[in-house]
């Protein structure tokens, strides 16, 4: 049988599309280190899929750690499921300075959020190459397009997401398999009380809801765009920063992470 796998299903926009997936008849994996909420969120769904007989498995795991991903694939393996969606959304970011921050941190997101995303993807491409059918959806963020100072390491992370999927949707070309990197802006979930943003923070209640951007995603997953920027004034601003001279923007995102 053929799966939606999605990491960090438990919250937020992965939960969204976990969601969506069950509406749209995919069986799914949902992946996440809260087994508690994976619990909820599968009964939840099978609640939604009574009439559709779809199954929905659970993966409880911490995507950070070492050999990780392939406790992922072995768990897909044994179980016979075929992963036709692959949808990396799982990560985290960490605001502050740099150098004050803890290292395991930042190191801890470079595996979730870069490593976790490329094996993943590593694990799962070849069987899909096979069938010549399958689909990735890669969690960037506006932040994919610009430096980040006071989330470096989180801006980072996000600009290898989108080059790496802007590459692999080239590469992939003519094979059935397509790439899509989905990039929001900021958005109402639990990430902002991960990265640690202080409540009265400019960008820490935004108007986006995990809804909304799951929607857009799984749309422009379903029609294999390679990067899908969410809403009108995130595409502008992406538009508009080409012509800032690279220092000045680096000062203007810094002024607005403060
Ligand atoms: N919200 C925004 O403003 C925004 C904007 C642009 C891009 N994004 C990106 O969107 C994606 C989803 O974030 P979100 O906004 O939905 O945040 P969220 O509500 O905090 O959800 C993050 C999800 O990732 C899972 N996760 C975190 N660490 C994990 C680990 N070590 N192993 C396995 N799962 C882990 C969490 O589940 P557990 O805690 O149960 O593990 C949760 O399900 C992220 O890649 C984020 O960078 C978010």
């Amino acid at each position: 049988m053929t799966y939606t796998l999605i990491t960090g299903a438990s919250s937020g926009i992965g939960l969204e599309l976990a969601r969506i997936a069950v509406r749209e008849r995919n069986n799914v994996v949902l992946v996440a280190r809260d087994g508690k909420k994976l619990k909820e969120v599968q009964k939840e769904l099978l609640a939604q899929s009574k009439h559709k007989k779809l199954s929905v498995e659970i993966l409880e795991i911490d995507l950070s750690k070492s050999g990780a991903s392939k406790k992922v694939f072995e768990f897909c393996e044994n179980k016979k499921l075929f992963i036709s969606t692959l949808i990396n959304n799982a990560g985290f970011g960490d605001y502050g300075v740099f150098a004050e921050s803890d290292l395991k941190t930042q190191v801890s997101m470079i595996h979730l959020n870069v490593q976790t995303v490329t094996e993943l993807t590593h694990l799962f491409l070849p069987a899909m190459l096979k069938q010549k059918n399958g689909k990735i959806l890669n969690l960037g963020s506006v932040a994919s397009f610009l430096p980040g100072p006071l989330m470096s390491v989180y801006f980072a992370t996000k600009n290898y997401v989108l080059s790496f999927s802007r590459a692999l949707s080239e590469e992939l070309r003519g094979t059935g398999v397509t790439v899509t990197c989905l990039c929001p802006g900021s958005t109402n979930t639990g990430f902002g009380k991960a990265a640690h943003v202080s409540d009265t923070h400019s960008t820490a209640h935004p108007k986006t809801t995990a809804k909304e951007v799951a929607e857009f995603g799984w749309y422009s997953l379903q029609a294999g765009d390679s990067v899908a920027i969410y809403g009108r004034s995130n595409r502008l601003m992406i538009q508009m920063i080409k012509f800032v001279p690279r220092n000045m923007l680096t000062r203007l995102v810094k002024r607005i992470q403060k």
